[in-house]
């Protein structure tokens, strides 16, 4: 089966490595695989808001995601989704991902550390 870890290994190289030619990331290799990649993409949709990587602007009365966790998360994306949260922005936004992508990004966020 170590041929298949390696062949996996080299996808991900492959795939990070052909993002990286459209992107200019030139640590790319370093933050992990095209998966990796493009769940940043996903999350960085919501950083002109809710700040780099959920880390909200401090006083302001954004909410960072930065640190939520999972379960609260997905709880707010939900209700948002089925409107039992009423935030206009939110509500299509959070329409707009699926499950897997909605779970995805909450372990993300679950994971990142405001700035001290
Ligand atoms: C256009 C601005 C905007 C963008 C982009 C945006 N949000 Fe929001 N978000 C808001 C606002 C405003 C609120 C507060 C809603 C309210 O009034 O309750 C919010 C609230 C939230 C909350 C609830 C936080 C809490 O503490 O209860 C979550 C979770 C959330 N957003 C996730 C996301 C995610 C994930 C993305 C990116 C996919 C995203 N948002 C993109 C504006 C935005």
């Amino acid at each position: 089966m170590v041929w298949v870890g390696r062949f996996m290994a080299a996808r991900g190289a492959l795939g990070a490595a052909a993002l990286c030619g459209m992107m200019s990331c030139a640590a790319a290799a370093d933050r992990g695989s095209a998966a990796t990649l493009s769940l940043r993409a996903l999350a960085a949709s919501c950083a002109a808001c809710h700040g780099t990587d959920g880390d909200a602007v401090r006083g302001s009365a954004m909410p960072p995601l930065a640190g939520l966790s999972q379960g609260y998360f997905l709880q707010q994306m939900r209700a948002f989704r089925d409107g039992t949260r009423t935030a206009p922005l939110m509500q299509q936004i959070a329409r707009g991902f699926d499950e897997a992508q909605t779970q995805a990004l909450a372990a993300y966020f679950e994971r990142q550390r405001p700035d001290p």
